[in-house]
């Protein structure tokens, strides 16, 4: 069957881990070829989806409280398919002007986010590779519409997992860590699955092998707390994700199941 809406340039047989991601959250823009690499992966990780909905409860808890500190910009690398809640609607919702760029290498990422942003001066989305940082932090874009001699808040959500070297992921971060200036910060959350068995490790490289992005990696809770190196990190810590400021909120899955852990850091 032929795919409706495929944008020039886009080769709908080979899965996105943006689309993916959109279909485990149970968006609708995703192609079959998505679907059935996100089923293998249900298959091998039933949780993947409650995953998801921790990131995205975290991603909005994150947003809130650092928009309630004072900060009015943020750009955030690796955004992923508009989806409920995004960046933007949570920042401006707490301060109405906050200025918002959008970063991702997946062509209809970018369609859908320029679609939904058209009416707002404040947000923008552009193309751009997390792993070039420093061509991204050097982008006129960005830069046009970010003041970073004032706090910026960096969102890594998802993404770093993606870079499955171990140096060049800490590459990447301390590039972006060396970007903010006092008052600003860095958010990450990233996989953290706890052991998995040789067969789960072998089919998810095989599926992951065959997407848009050269692999994925999950990374220990230590791992995840050397990307804020530096910085100062917010109580609680780098922490299972539903653990990070709950509020009075269920968790999307048990304490202790595997799933990901995330955290936020200030630069003094
Ligand atoms: C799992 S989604 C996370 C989306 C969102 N940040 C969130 O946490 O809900 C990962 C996103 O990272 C993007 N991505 C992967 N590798 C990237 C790279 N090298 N540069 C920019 N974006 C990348 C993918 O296209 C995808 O949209």
């Amino acid at each position: 069957m032929e795919e409706i809406g495929v944008p020039a340039g886009v080769d709908p047989t080979v899965p996105s881990v943006a689309r993916m991601y959109d279909y485990y959250l149970g968006g609708k823009d995703n192609f079959a070829a998505d679907r059935a690499a996100a089923d293998k992966i249900i298959e091998i990780l039933p949780n993947v989806g409650d995953i998801a909905r921790e990131n995205r409860a975290f991603l909005v808890r994150t947003v809130t409280h650092l928009a309630g500190l004072g900060v009015r910009q943020f750009l955030d690398i690796g955004a992923g398919l508009p989806t409920r809640r995004n960046v933007h609607e949570v920042a401006q919702e707490a301060a109405p002007g906050s200025r918002v760029v959008y970063v991702d290498n997946d062509p209809i990422v970018l369609a859908h986010a320029r679609a939904i942003l058209a009416e707002n001066a404040d947000v923008i989305a552009l193309d751009a590779d997390m792993r070039d940082p420093a061509a991204l932090l050097a982008h006129p874009g960005i830069r046009a519409h970010l003041d970073f001699s004032r706090p910026v808040a960096i969102l890594m959500l998802g993404v770093l997992h993606f870079v499955p070297d171990d140096a060049e992921a800490s590459a990447i971060a301390g590039t972006f860590r060396a970007a903010l200036t006092p008052g600003g910060y860095l958010v990450v959350s990233h996989g953290s699955l706890g052991e998995l068995t040789e067969e789960q490790e072998k089919e998810g490289r095989s599926v992951i092998g065959r997407t848009s992005v050269p692999g994925a990696t999950s990374r220990t809770p230590a791992q995840v707390l050397s990307f804020f190196d530096g910085l100062d990190v917010l109580d609680p810590g780098v922490v299972p994700l539903q653990d990070w400021r709950p509020e009075d909120r269920a968790p999307f899955h048990e304490p202790g199941q595997a799933g990901a852990v995330g955290g936020v850091g200030r630069m003094p």
